[in-house]
């Protein structure tokens, strides 16, 4: 396959993308289904709506990022199709089965990888398998494949302060897939790193997940981040949080690299800016949101 097909032409308009997003048809193959989802959170000057009519479906096996400006709601999108935050009105269904409580077949990654500082490498990815009172004997040669994987073989004795902080984010991803989670929730997971790390982080989550082809939720501000690693992206616009756009990545795997320098890539970017800055700009309304 040649190209992305997103927005099949330059002259797609966003009013166009909208209304696609509108159509949203589920078919029983969607592992996530998100159904006029919303948000409102109580502040001094009354409730901030975060998020409104918010709907979607991934499939098992997509890799689908939520682009959008910051405060959008793009985080606590992520928290309620995790179940760690109620809705304030729609649902999630996972699998068919409504979320109410947090789902427990989810690896969660934050920005902050939260490692335990006074415990090495190899202790903190067997740390889930700790806390629950499971035997880390038996998972230690999986998190051992993962750390190899994740090219930490050498750091399994080095406690956090020791290693870098892509090192880090590395850890926390290993033990984020410790128990084979079903989905894997992500948000801004390498924003935080410098930008040799970042592209880093980047090849080394495209090649984890070719190998290991979870169903993921990433949430993202970075246009090309979103570009190398989806399958899908959902643009989000603000005031309140929407999903304005849901764009297709056709892209063929294995990626890498090369596909970042290429004009098609780049002209998908560009078309995801635009979207982008303008859903910045769209409906704003005094009062409502930070
Ligand atoms: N616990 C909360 N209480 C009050 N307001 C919140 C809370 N969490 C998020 N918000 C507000 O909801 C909006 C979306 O926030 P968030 O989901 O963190 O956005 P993003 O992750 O896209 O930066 C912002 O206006 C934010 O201030
Ligand atoms: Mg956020």
């Amino acid at each position: 396959m040649m190209v992305a097909s997103l927005l099949p032409t330059r002259a797609r308009s966003t009013t166009e993308a909208v209304a696609s997003v509108n159509q949203t048809h589920f078919a029983a193959s969607d592992l996530i289904v998100a159904e006029s989802l919303g948000k409102a959170f109580a502040a001094r000057t009354g409730p901030v709506q975060a998020l409104s009519d918010v709907r979607f479906s991934i499939r098992s096996g997509e890799f689908v990022s939520i682009l959008g400006p910051s405060g959008c709601g793009k985080s606590t999108l992520l928290l309620l199709l995790a179940g760690l935050e109620k809705p304030s009105q729609g649902s999630v269904r996972i699998g068919g089965k409504l979320i109410d409580s947090p789902y427990q077949a989810a690896g969660i990654v934050f920005q902050d990888p939260t490692l335990m500082p006074w415990r090495n490498a190899l202790d903190n990815v067997l740390f889930p398998v700790v806390m629950t009172g499971r035997s880390p004997a038996k998972y230690r040669n999986r998190a051992l494949a993962l750390l190899k994987l994740a090219g930490l073989t050498d750091a399994i004795e080095r406690r956090p302060r020791q290693l870098s902080g892509g090192m880090r984010q590395r850890v926390a991803l290993c033990r984020a897939l410790i128990d084979d989670p079903v989905i894997l929730f992500l948000d801004e997971p390498f924003s935080a790193l410098d930008a040799i790390n970042r592209d880093e982080m980047n090849q080394f989550f495209l090649d984890l997940w070719d190998r290991h082809h979870k169903t993921a939720v990433f949430v993202t501000h970075s246009v090309r981040e979103a570009t190398l690693l989806s399958d899908r992206i959902l643009v989000m616009g603000t005031r309140p949080g929407r999903i304005i756009a849901d764009i297709r990545v056709d892209f063929p795997r294995p990626r890498g690299f090369s596909l970042s320098v290429s004009g098609d890539f780049n002209r998908l970017c560009e078309q995801l800016r635009g979207l982008v800055q303008n859903a910045h700009g769209a409906r704003q309304s005094p009062g409502t949101g930070s």
